[in-house]
C-alpha cells in the first residue's frame, strides 16, 4: 500500500471520528466521549498529513519550518487554553476563528501566486490543459473572500465580547445598501477575475472583504452577539473547506463543510431561541443601548437577606434555579450544586432552568452545572420548563439578567421585545441574586426587579448561595411545604 494510499484512508476514517465528535456534542452525557473522537479524529489526520508531505519529498529545511511553526502555535494554545476563564471563552472562540479566516486568505493567496501568477508554469499549464484554470481562479477568489470576511469579522467580535470594543451597533447610514452593494462587487470582481486573473482584482476583493466583514460584524449589537459567534463559526468552516478544495486535500473539504453547516445550524437555532430571523441579525440594530436611569421610573426594588432566603427555601415544596452570566463569573456553580443537594434532601424539589443564550456562550450554564456534578435530568430546557413556574414556590435567579427580563415578552418597545424568556415572574416568589442594580449584557433595564413578589440578594453570587447554605444548617426541615406568596 502506498503512502497515498494509507493517507486517503486516514482521512476517512478521521472524518469518521470528526462526525461521531458532533454528534457526542449535541447531549450532555456524550459530551466527553464527543470530545475524545474529535482529538483522535484530528490526531489520525495529522499524522496522515505529515506522512503525505514527507512522500512528496519535502526539502529539510522547509518541513523543519513547519515542524516549528506546529511547535510554537501548540505552545501557545496549550498555554492560552490553559489561561482562559470560562468566561472569556466566547472571546477566545472568536480569535480562534480570525486564525482560520486569515489562513484561507493566505492559502488563496499562495494559490494565486503558484498558478494564475505563473501562467508558464507547470501547475498552470497542467490546469489550464484540462480547463481547469477558471475553477482554480473562482476558488483562489472565494477563499480570499470568505476568509477575509472571517478574520475582520472575528476580530470585531472579539473586541465586542471582551469589552475592547463598544457592544453597541455601528449604525452608518444606509448600513444594509452597504452591506448589499458588497456583496454585488465581489460578483462582479469574481466574473472579471475569472475572465482574467489581474493581481489588482485579488488586492481588491480582500480590501472589500476585509471592509465588509468589519462592518458587518460592527452593525450587530450586543444582544444579537450569540448568534454572531456561531455565525462566524459557520463562516470558518466555509473559509477551511474554500482552501481544501485549493489544496486538494479532502479532509479539510470534510471538516470545513461540518464546521460550515453545524455553525449554520447553531446559529438557526440561537434565532429561533431568540425570535429573531437570520436576515433581521444580519441587518442589525438589536441591542441598541435603552436609555435607563437606575431605576428607570419603575419604583422602588426590595432586598431580602441570606438568613430569609434560606427560611423561604426551607419552606418551599418546589424550586426553580435560573443561572446566568453572573453564576459563571462568581463561579458558583460549586455551591449551587451543594444547595441543590442540601434542599433535595430535605424533600424540596429543584430544577434548573436554562435558557439557549445564558451565559455568554451555547451551552455555557450547561458546562457549569455538568462540572459542578448538578444531574443532568434536573437541568431542563427554557421550552420544558417555562409553563411550571406558575406551580414554583421559590426561583432563584442567579446572577441572569436579560434571560428572564419580561420586557421581552410584555413590552413591544423594548430593544429585546420578542425574545423568549424564562418567565421566572410567575412564580410565588423571585430572588434574584446580583451586585447592583446594573443592566445585563443588552443594556436594558429589567422590571422583574420591581416586582411585588421579587427580591433582590445583593452581594457576589456565591458567597451569597455560601451564606443560604451555612444559614440552612440552623433551620429545622419544614414539616408542612407550604409558602405565603405575594405574587403580582
Ligand atoms: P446578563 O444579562 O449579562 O446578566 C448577568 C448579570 O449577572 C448582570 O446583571 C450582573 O449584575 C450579574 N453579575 C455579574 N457578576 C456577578 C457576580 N459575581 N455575582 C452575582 N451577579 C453577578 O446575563 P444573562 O441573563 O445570562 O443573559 C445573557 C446575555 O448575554 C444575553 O443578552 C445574551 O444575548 C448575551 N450573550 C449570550 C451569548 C451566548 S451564546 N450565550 C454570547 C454573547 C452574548 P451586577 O453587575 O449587578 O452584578
Amino acid at each position: 500500500m502506498t503512502i497515498t494510499t494509507a493517507a486517503t484512508a486516514a482521512y476517512v476514517l478521521a472524518a469518521l471520528f470528526f462526525i461521531r465528535a458532533l454528534a457526542g456534542l449535541s447531549r450532555h452525557e456524550s459530551a466527553r466521549l464527543g470530545n475524545a473522537y474529535g482529538m483522535l479524529g484530528m490526531a489520525v489526520a495529522l499524522v496522515a498529513t505529515v506522512a503525505l508531505t514527507l512522500d512528496d519529498g519535502i526539502d529539510p529545511p522547509a518541513f523543519a519550518m513547519l515542524v516549528a511553526a506546529v511547535a510554537v502555535g501548540a505552545l501557545i494554545g496549550l498555554n492560552r487554553a490553559r489561561a482562559v476563564e470560562m468566561t472569556a471563552m466566547p472571546e477566545l472562540i472568536a480569535l480562534l476563528h480570525s486564525f482560520v479566516g486569515l489562513a484561507a486568505v493566505l492559502v488563496g493567496w499562495s494559490g494565486y501566486l503558484h498558478v494564475e501568477h505563473h501562467p508558464e508554469g507547470t501547475e498552470a499549464t497542467a490546469l489550464a490543459r484540462e480547463g481547469m484554470l477558471g475553477i482554480h481562479s473562482a476558488e483562489v477568489f472565494i477563499g480570499v473572500f470568505i476568509g477575509a470576511v472571517t478574520f475582520t469579522g472575528s476580530v470585531v467580535a472579539y473586541g465586542k465580547l471582551s469589552g475592547r470594543l463598544k457592544s453597541a451597533p455601528l449604525m452608518l447610514p444606509g448600513k444594509n445598501v452597504l452591506n448589499l452593494a458588497g456583496l454585488a462587487g465581489f460578483a462582479a470582481l469574481t466574473v472579471a477575475f475569472v475572465v482574467e486573473p489581474r493581481p489588482w482584482l485579488l488586492v481588491a476583493v480582500t480590501a472589500l472583504a476585509l471592509a465588509l466583514g468589519w462592518h458587518l460584524v460592527a452593525s450587530i449589537g450586543g444582544g444579537d452577539m450569540p448568534v454572531v459567534v456561531s455565525m462566524l463559526n459557520s463562516y470558518s468552516g466555509w473559509a477551511a473547506a474554500a482552501s481544501g478544495f485549493l489544496l486538494g486535500n479532502d479532509l479539510l473539504i470534510i471538516v470545513g463543510a461540518l464546521v460550515g453547516s453545524s455553525g449554520a445550524y447553531l446559529s438557526a437555532i440561537m434565532c429561533k431561541a431568540m425570535n429573531r430571523s437570520f436576515l433581521s441579525v444580519i441587518a442589525g440594530g438589536f441591542g441598541l443601548e435603552a436609555p435607563t436611569g437606575p431605576g428607570d421610573g419603575q419604583g422602588e426594588h426590595q432586598e431580602i437577606t441570606a438568613v430569609e432566603a434560606a427560611e423561604a427555601l426551607a419552606a418551599a415544596s418546589s424550586v426553580i434555579i435560573t443561572p446566568g452570566y453572573g453564576m459563571a463569573v462568581a463561579q458558583a456553580q460549586y455551591p449551587v450544586a451543594e444547595l441543590t443537594a442540601r434542599l433535595r434532601e430535605r424533600g424540596v424539589q429543584v430544577r434548573f432552568g436554562i435558557h439557549p443564550v445564558a451565559g455568554r456562550l451555547p451551552g455555557h450554564m450547561n458546562v457549569l452545572l455538568a462540572e459542578a456534578k448538578v444531574p443532568y435530568d434536573l437541568v431542563l430546557e427554557m421550552d420544558e420548563i417555562n409553563d411550571d413556574f406558575a406551580a414554583t414556590d421559590v426561583v432563584l435567579v442567579i446572577g441572569a439578567n436579560d434571560i428572564v427580563n419580561p420586557a421581552a415578552a410584555e413590552d413591544p418597545t423594548s430593544p429585546i421585545a420578542g425574545m423568549p424568556v424564562l418567565e421566572v415572574w410567575n412564580s410565588e416568589r423571585v430572588i434574584v441574586f446580583k451586585r447592583s442594580m446594573a443592566t445585563g449584557y443588552a443594556g436594558v433595564q429589567n422590571p422583574l426587579f420591581f416586582r411585588d413578589n421579587t427580591r433582590m440578594l445583593f452581594g457576589d453570587a456565591k458567597e451569597r448561595v455560601t451564606d443560604i447554605l451555612e444559614a440552612l444548617k440552623h433551620l429545622a426541615p419544614a414539616t408542612g411545604k407550604t409558602l405565603t406568596g405575594t405574587r403580582s
